[in-house]
């Protein structure tokens, strides 16, 4: 593997009930870049996520995050990892710190306090620090969401549909803060279905039935494809991958 390269796993499939949801996925990723995850609901994103951070074992595959191996190293690999869950994961009944102290409680962060305040601070936070999670905005749930995942200070995001919901001013908040990392050095790999995002983003990789239909930047994907725009060449990916797998 490259030291340049965040994320680099081959052949990565999974299985459920005798079907591949997720069929021989290649993925790499440079490190301090940004990588869009896009394709149809159950194209098999979410599972893929799963398995780069150890958190599911792929029935066939091999890689590495940051350098460790995917199969052997999870343990490892899930310290250097922050998992942005596609649903609001955090613990509604306590505040917005509560829920960043204990996230730094099962982290055993020695400087517990100063890294729960830094957090509070990166995100615009603090005003509403006292306010229970679950009487939050959906965007103010999903800075937390954020913070949450930034506090052990991993050197890779996976975020999976960060912004689902949420209204357009905050998601553009959401990925100044998102560039802001990366250009910190922090790699980001993050699923979403707006094609704004996208664009954002500096490659991109589509799935469909579990197999990734094409890769590159944003430029590239639509000159491959033939398309006028983003979207119209994902439409016409798709389409063609209906006629061959379906
Ligand atoms: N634990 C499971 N058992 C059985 N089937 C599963 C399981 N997890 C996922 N699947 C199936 O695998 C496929 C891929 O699901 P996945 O959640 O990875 O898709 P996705 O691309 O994240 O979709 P979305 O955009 O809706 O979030 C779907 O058909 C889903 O129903
Ligand atoms: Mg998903």
């Amino acid at each position: 593997m490259s030291v340049d390269t965040a994320i680099d796993v081959r052949g990565l499939s999974k299985r459920y009930g005798g079907r591949a949801v997720v069929d021989r996925v290649d993925l790499q990723v440079p490190l301090g870049r940004i990588c869009g995850f896009l394709g149809p609901n159950g194209s098999g994103k979410t599972t893929t996520i799963r398995m780069l951070c150890g958190l599911l074992t792929p029935d066939a595959g091999s890689g590495s995050c940051l350098g460790l191996d995917i199969l052997r190293e999870a343990r490892a690999i899930k310290r250097q990892v922050g998992y942005m869950t596609q649903r609001f994961g955090l613990y509604e009944d306590l505040s917005i710190r509560q829920n960043l102290d204990f996230i730094a409680r099962l982290f055993e962060l020695p400087n517990r306090r100063a890294e729960v305040d830094a957090a509070l601070e990166r995100l615009r936070l603090g005003e509403r620090r006292d306010q229970l999670a679950g009487t939050l905005s959906g965007g103010w749930k999903q800075r937390l969401a954020l913070a949450a995942c930034l506090i052990h200070r991993p050197r890779l995001l996976l975020l999976d549909e960060p912004t689902a919901g949420v209204d357009p001013k905050a998601r553009r908040e959401f990925w100044d803060e998102i560039r802001q990392l990366a250009d910190e050095g922090i790699t980001v790999l993050v699923s979403t279905h707006y094609m704004d995002e996208a664009v954002r983003c500096d490659r991109l990789c589509y799935i469909a039935y579990g197999r990734v239909l094409a890769e590159g930047s944003a430029a590239e994907i639509v000159a491959e494809a033939g398309a006028s725009d983003l979207e119209d060449a994902f439409v016409r990916l798709v389409g063609r991958a209906q006629d061959n797998f379906a």
